[in-house]
């Protein structure tokens, strides 16, 4: 097991460069199986969960080639098997978007019960009520779902709930199924918009993803042999922006996309530091004096991102001022808290509430990540933190980021990863 050591006290400067969005990536290769060709994804972040999915579709009897760091082929012409892993898919979220791919090119599927960070309760009737209302059966028990078809025909699905997964999963069952599909009150992700993108550049006919109503006529059948390039990571280019202002440094950030950063940039100039769009998919943050509170609600896309809400929380907690922030999507998301009060933070929590009184210091600490954006979050208060800060639990963070500690490094960062039983890992050379 690593840890990260950091030394903190260090305003980030320079540029980074975002990686393609794991929330995109782990639907589009999925995706990939509802053709008999070969597709190459590029842009593609490698970590973690981008790995564990290209074991699992391999086991599905798919092939899959590194061609490069960040890019792949899939071979999905011998799709031999519709049973997923058990224990493989029950180690991350993103395994539900194999019922919708293979309900839709096989007809059959069986996975884990999906795992995923632990945030709260998360159900997935959402899901199953859109295979339903397709035409599947679907059987949940003793932690593996089930679901089969005959065929499937379109409908008019609502949402009871705006929910990201139960969105794309619905858009992969119904694009080849038979007739159109109308999804009312969808999700808006910019990762719902690749996910669009991607299954139109395969042949699908998806039209208004993005928008308040998705509508998707059944095709026969998709095509490969393409190349799609999946979208920057709206959740990363947040992290380090709000890594910047938290520690009053300055960065460019380089392949993302800026209008998917608007409801960050907002809150940012809100507390008095600076964001500004170099062009479509650069963006430079800077700030050089302590923030101002403010209060912030989570909200689906356009709102403000939950995934954003933790590396938010590192900023209020040393704001000038008292803020609060509303976690409207998830329970437990606010875990990370106790780990900053650790630092010296004074943040109390009740249920979806948590009020931020801001101190003008953090103080170095062992802590743990308890979730991958509560990890990112702990870096950059580590990042902040007067003296040395010990992160524990690396495992959730790498899911999501790739290269973490090195891009943090490029950026001025005095941060090292260690093995935990290495007797000089509390030793870190500070960089002059
Ligand atoms: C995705 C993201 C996650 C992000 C979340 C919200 C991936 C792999 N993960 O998670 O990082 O935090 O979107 O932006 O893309 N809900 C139901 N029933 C359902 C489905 C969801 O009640 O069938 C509820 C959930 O409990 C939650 C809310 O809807 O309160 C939103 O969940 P959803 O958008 O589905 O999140 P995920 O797709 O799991």
């Amino acid at each position: 097991m690593d840890k990260l050591v950091i030394k903190g006290k260090t305003p980030l400067k320079g540029e980074v460069t975002i990686n393609g969005a794991k929330n995109a990536a782990v639907a589009i290769l999925p995706a990939a199986l509802l053709i008999d060709g070969i597709t190459t994804i590029e842009n593609l972040p490698n970590i973690s969960d981008v790995k564990l999915l290209c074991e699992i579709i391999e086991n599905l009897g798919a092939k899959i080639t590194w061609i490069s760091n960040n890019a792949i082929t899939i071979d999905s012409r011998n799709i031999s098997c519709t049973q997923a892993p058990i224990e493989l898919t029950r180690k991350f979220r993103a395994s539900y978007y194999l019922i919708g791919a293979l309900l839709g090119r096989c007809g059959e599927v069986q996975v884990g019960m999906p795992g995923g960070c632990k945030l709260g309760a998360r159900p997935i009737d959402q899901h199953i009520k859109g295979f339903e209302a397709l035409g599947a059966k679907v059987e949940v028990g003793q932690g593996i779902i089930k679901a089969t078809r005959e065929k499937l025909i379109g409908t008019n699905i609502y949402m009871d709930i705006v929910s990201v997964g139960a969105t794309i999963n619905i858009m992969l069952a119904s694009v080849l199924a038979e007739g159109t599909t109308i999804i009312d009150n969808p999700a808006k992700e910019p990762h719902i918009v690749d996910v669009a993108n991607f299954l139109n550049a395969l042949g699908a006919d998806v039209r208004g993803a993005g928008t308040d109503v998705i509508k998707i006529n059944g095709v026969q059948k998709l095509e490969g042999n393409i190349t799609y390039s999946v979208v920057p990571d709206q959740i990363e280019a947040g992290t380090f922006m709000l890594a910047a202002v938290a520690s009053h440094g300055d960065i460019i950030i380089r392949n993302c996309i800026t209008k998917h950063l608007e409801c960050i940039t907002a809150k940012i100039l809100e507390i008095g530091a600076h964001a500004e769009e170099l062009d479509g998919d650069t963006i430079h943050v800077w700030c050089n004096k302590r923030p101002t509170k403010a209060n912030i609600k989570t909200l689906p896309y356009p709102g403000f991102p939950t995934d954003l809400q933790p590396q938010m929380g590192v900023v209020l907690s040393m704001a000038n001022g008292t803020s609060i922030i509303n976690e409207s999507i998830w329970e437990s998301r606010f875990q990370y808290t106790d780990e900053l009060n650790k630092m010296g933070a004074k943040i109390t929590s009740q249920g979806k509430t948590a009020i931020f009184e801001g101190v003008s210091t953090l103080y170095g600490a062992p802590v743990s990540a308890t979730d991958l954006r509560a990890g990112a979050a702990l870096i950059i208060a580590g990042i902040c933190a007067d003296g040395i800060t010990e992160i524990h639990n690396l495992e959730h963070i790498d899911r999501g980021y790739e290269n973490i500690e090195e891009k943090f490094r490029k950026l001025g960062a005095n941060i090292t990863r260690v093995k935990e039983d290495d007797p000089n890992n509390h030793l870190v050379d500070l960089p002059e």
